[in-house]
């Protein structure tokens, strides 16, 4: 049986959270981006002092993990142990350090326990990379989303330099780039692309044009 649930995967850049939180108004579904959750648990991670290589510490504390997602007015905040974090993980270094830590099984059962309860709750388009793949392979619709690592890196950078963040076009191309690999080539739900999934390369489409593809696929399902 098909639950309530769009699931929109990708590698970075390709749009997935602009996409999804325009499609979720649209629907009226509640927006879970589920980057922000392995962002949080990264950030404690690395403020308990354990590195990403480190396996046997990882299994300890990942279990102990303190995370909480509240979504009030259609914005997400994300929580470590009591503390709204969600500004904090936007930081570039967090997003590189979740990919690391995101291998680790122990993360991402942790993280998933989060997923599955939010998604039983309440109809949601959940973005992230193994949505459609391992967290709700019964979504009623499943999109993945991407665009060349030229377009995702020039649009990450114009992102960042727009936020005030100096941004080296070659730099932020270089780190996607190796984001992706460590995404695709991780042992346990690697990024790819469900069977059941709609393909969708936002490299030369509006984010109106990708919206309306969505909203399309979501109501064809329904
Ligand atoms: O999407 P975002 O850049 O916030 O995700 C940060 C990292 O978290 C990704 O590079 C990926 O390694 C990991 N992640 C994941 N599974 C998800 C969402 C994010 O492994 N569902």
């Amino acid at each position: 049986d098909k639950i309530k649930a769009l699931a929109i995967d990708g590698p970075a850049g390709a749009g997935k959270s602009t996409i999804a939180r325009a499609v979720s108004h649209k629907l009226g579904w509640i927006y879970v981006d589920t980057g922000a959750l392995f962002r949080a648990a990264a950030l404690s991670l690395l403020e308990q002092g354990i590195s990403p290589e480190d396996s046997a510490a990882i299994s300890a504390a990942a279990p102990k993990l303190r995370l909480d997602l509240s979504i009030a007015d259609g914005v997400q905040h994300v929580f470590v142990d009591g503390r709204d974090v969600s500004g904090e993980i936007r930081r570039e270094e967090i997003g590189k350090a979740a990919s690391a830590f995101a291998r680790e099984d122990a993360v991402r059962q942790r993280v998933l326990v989060i997923e599955r309860e939010i998604a039983a709750r309440e109809p949601v388009v959940m973005d992230g990379r193994d949505i459609g793949t391992v967290v709700l392979p019964n979504a009623l619709a499943k999109v993945f989303l991407t665009a060349s690592v030229e377009v995702r890196a020039k649009r990450r950078t114009a992102e960042l330099r727009e936020k005030g963040t100096e941004a080296d076009f070659e730099e932020v191309k270089r780190d996607i780039a190796a984001r992706d690999e460590q995404d695709k080539n991780r042992a346990v739900a690697p990024l790819r692309q469900a069977e059941d999934a709609l393909l969708l390369d936002s490299s030369a489409l509006t984010i109106a044009e990708v919206e309306q593809r969505i909203l399309a696929l979501v109501r064809e399902k329904e």
